[in-house]
């Protein structure tokens, strides 16, 4: 943990306040308005030092920090992904701030392509667990022995199971399944799809995994949930794009925010 760390906690305290922050949330592509359902402050990334503020196009770069349903939270309306500058680890300072801030677990969402016919766009996905298709890994570099995380149960197994107990309350279906990370920016071939598929993913995308392994080496509980803007290259005829993406997420984006109100309503 560095200094940059303590100075981050002082500056979100000295304008948000000293209260301690129980969740983050960590939104994807297209999801950046779920930051406007909170009442709290916004604070630009540009603002945090090591946070990033580049960005990609659909996101929102600021943190909130809130009231949302009752329960104190950091909502993370952008993140940095891989692709960006190379750097997996690019989301430890966010991940790192929430824990000083008192959080104890952070749900990270994403938007997605299918592999699996019985998910379909505008669909939500659990991730029940991860293949790291990329072969990057956030903790390189890290010299401590903490850095051989297990990852058994890396998908939080309480937490999906409320995330899951929530969603049939709100009368939305959330399938579980394996997310399968692609480092991107290009999208996946339908060579590379197929692949991924008998290697056991259901969903595939450019983000999250690092943000798990990071979130576990940190000691925060955490699970993850894609929105499903498309089915994976090969798999429809439709054209798989960016433009799409940011316009599919706000389909599941309202699923997504009913299922984590009652989720907050409901956490003890
Ligand atoms: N592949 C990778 N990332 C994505 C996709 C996809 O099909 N859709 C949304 N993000």
């Amino acid at each position: 943990m560095s200094r940059n760390v303590d100075e981050l906690a002082a500056l979100v305290r000295a304008r948000a306040g000293d209260a301690p922050v129980r969740l983050g949330l960590i939104l994807g592509s297209g999801l950046g308005h779920l930051a406007g359902a909170v009442e709290g402050v916004a604070i630009p990334y540009a603002d945090l030092s090591g946070f990033p503020h580049a960005g990609v196009s659909g996101h929102n770069p600021h943190l909130v920090i809130g009231e949302l349903e009752g329960v104190r939270v950091a909502v993370f309306g952008a993140r940095e992904h891989y692709y960006e500058k190379g750097n997996p680890a690019a989301m430890r300072p966010a991940l790192e701030l929430l824990r000083a801030l008192g959080g104890e677990a952070v749900i990270a969402t994403n938007a997605a392509g299918s592999l699996r016919t019985d998910i379909r766009p505008g669909d939500l996905m659990l991730l029940s667990d991860h293949i790291n298709f990329s072969g990057l890994n956030p903790l390189i570099g890290e010299a401590t022995d903490a850095r051989f995380v297990p990852m058994g149960d890396a998908h939080d197994p309480a937490l999906r199971a409320s995330l899951r107990a929530s969603a049939e309350a709100v009368g939305v279906a959330l399938p579980e399944g394996v997310y399968a990370w692609y480092s991107g920016p290009s999208f996946e071939t339908p060579a590379e799809i197929r692949a991924i598929r008998i290697l056991g993913g259901d969903a595939v995308g450019m983000s999250t995994v690092p943000e798990v392994i990071l979130a576990r080496f940190l000691g925060l509980k955490v699970a993850a949930i894609s929105t499903i803007t498309n089915m994976a290259a090969g798999l429809s005829d439709e054209k798989i794009s960016h433009e799409h993406t940011k316009a599919m997420a706000p389909l599941g984006a309202a699923k997504l925010e009913r299922v984590l109100r009652h989720f907050l309503r409901h956490l003890r």
